[in-house]
């Protein structure tokens, strides 16, 4: 029996059964997926999979999730081939993130019903989703008078924010079945909260506790190491933000379209990079066997760096850290020697002048930048050793170009050092233990 409210998937076929928290797992001759509910009982027996309900037998609902979806079919690829599914959903960034958009705009009216006389917005998510939490908190912020604040989902329940029916909680997470997420939602649903969720999986845990539930469209994402679900979630926060500010009357029908248009300019802009991948993989070379490297960047960069470093870590196993560049001088110049790698990412913003002075702090000690640039910035490429230009595009979709190039240049360190890049060690894909 099965009770415990978190996921929990069966397959089996004529010979085995295997239980699993998420479907990924399972070996490819599956063809039998069951999603087992809370509170039920089950019997299997080989080939065969009973289910009672109140000491009676009830018929399996077959038309949800009983056959294997494409998304488990093919996601156990070995990682033998030259190109991985992380590479694959890399470039795929070009042609998904445009569909991301639909689901919020689709929203449209549940959005502003939920938002309408909120005093306080909780987002919440681990690891890159929390990472793209804090952009989207500062999206609202700027579009909506309400506190918008990020929190990590395994933080929330003991930092006990203030919750209640005038507080929405946000919620991010590709799988949907994150553990520490669920179980925040399970806190801000008991307190009376509303939750939106922004996710890549219909039908997961997290969709089923969701007010409002937005699927990022970006298709299946089978790398362990988040790349078009995170740009999709920043897709969805914009759009988030400018329906929730047009109903505050602070985003105009004109900023709308005017995002509405860029994002279909992104796919050319986002070619344009993947075009020059090449100058990212020359760099990866040539620094893969350097054992630690900072990121460091402001305001909505400042999230990007630590996503960058989460990215390197992750695939390369190798030591990064991302911060402010603010912070640089109250401590993390220490570690600056002769050589020592620092990715600045600088778009040429009203945060640029103090990027540069951070630039010049690293250069001053003898640590190498490189810089991830706004395209056209002259002045911040001279101050940069190496430079890696993106195309400009509307403020709220800078984050999403300027990941691209970190995510490259994690995954080709990984790739030089022989690592497992769809699989790397001790990480699972869906994390569904707190
Ligand atoms: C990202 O590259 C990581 N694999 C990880 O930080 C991930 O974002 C985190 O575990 C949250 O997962 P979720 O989006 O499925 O909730």
């Amino acid at each position: 029996m099965y009770d415990r409210g978190r996921s929990l998937v069966v397959a089996y076929n004529q010979e085995s059964f295997w239980f699993s928290s998420d479907e990924v797992a399972f070996p490819s001759q599956i063809h039998e997926v069951h999603h087992l509910k809370a509170s039920r009982v089950y019997c299997g027996r080989l080939g065969h999979l009973s289910k009672f309900e109140n000491g009676k037998q009830v018929t399996i609902d077959q038309s949800l999730g009983d056959r294997r979806s494409h998304f488990s079919k093919t996601s156990n690829r070995e990682d033998t081939d030259d190109t991985s599914a992380t590479m694959k959903e890399i470039l795929e960034q070009e042609t998904v993130l445009s569909k991301a958009a639909d689901a919020v705009l689709l929203h449209e009216k549940d959005l502003k019903n939920l938002f309408d006389s909120k005093k306080r917005i909780y987002i919440i998510g681990c690891g890159s989703a929390f990472y793209a939490s804090e952009i989207g908190a500062q999206f609202l912020q700027k579009y909506t008078s309400i506190p918008s604040q990020a929190v990590i989902a395994s933080e929330f329940v003991s930092q006990r924010p203030p919750l209640g029916g005038d507080a929405l909680v946000i919620a991010l997470s590709q799988s949907g079945e994150t553990a520490d997420t669920l179980v925040a939602l399970e806190y801000a649903k008991l307190q009376g909260s509303p939750i939106v969720s922004i996710c890549n999986r219909a039908g997961s845990a997290l969709t089923r506790v969701s007010d409002v539930s937005l699927v990022l469209n970006v298709g299946p994402e089978i790398g362990v190491a988040s790349t078009k679900a995170f740009t999709g979630m920043l897709v969805q926060l914009v759009f988030l933000s400018l329906i929730v500010g047009q109903a505050n009357d602070q985003a105009t029908v004109q900023e709308m379209d005017l995002y509405r248009n860029e994002l279909l300019e992104l796919p050319t802009k986002i070619r344009a990079m993947l075009q020059r991948r090449g100058e990212i993989t020359r760099l990866a070379r040539r620094l893969r066997q350097k054992r630690n490297f900072l990121f460091i960047g402001r305001q909505c960069s400042l999230f990007l760096s630590e996503e960058g470093a989460l990215k390197l870590r992750e695939l390369s196993y190798r030591h990064a850290s991302g911060f402010g560049g603010g912070e640089l001088k109250h401590g993390t110049l220490a570690l600056i020697e002769q050589q020592y790698p620092v990715f600045a990412i600088a778009p040429n913003d009203h945060s640029i002048g103090k990027m540069r002075q951070s630039i010049q702090e690293v250069k001053a000690r003898g640590g190498k930048v490189f810089g991830i640039l706004s395209e056209g910035d002259e002045v911040t490429q001279n101050l940069c050793d190496t430079y890696f230009w993106v195309p400009r595009t509307l403020e709220m979709f800078v984050p999403i170009l300027m990941v691209i190039p970190l995510q490259l240049f994690a995954h080709d360190v990984a790739k030089s050092l022989g690592r497992n890049i769809d699989r790397p060690r001790n990480l699972a894909k869906s994390v569904t233990v707190e």
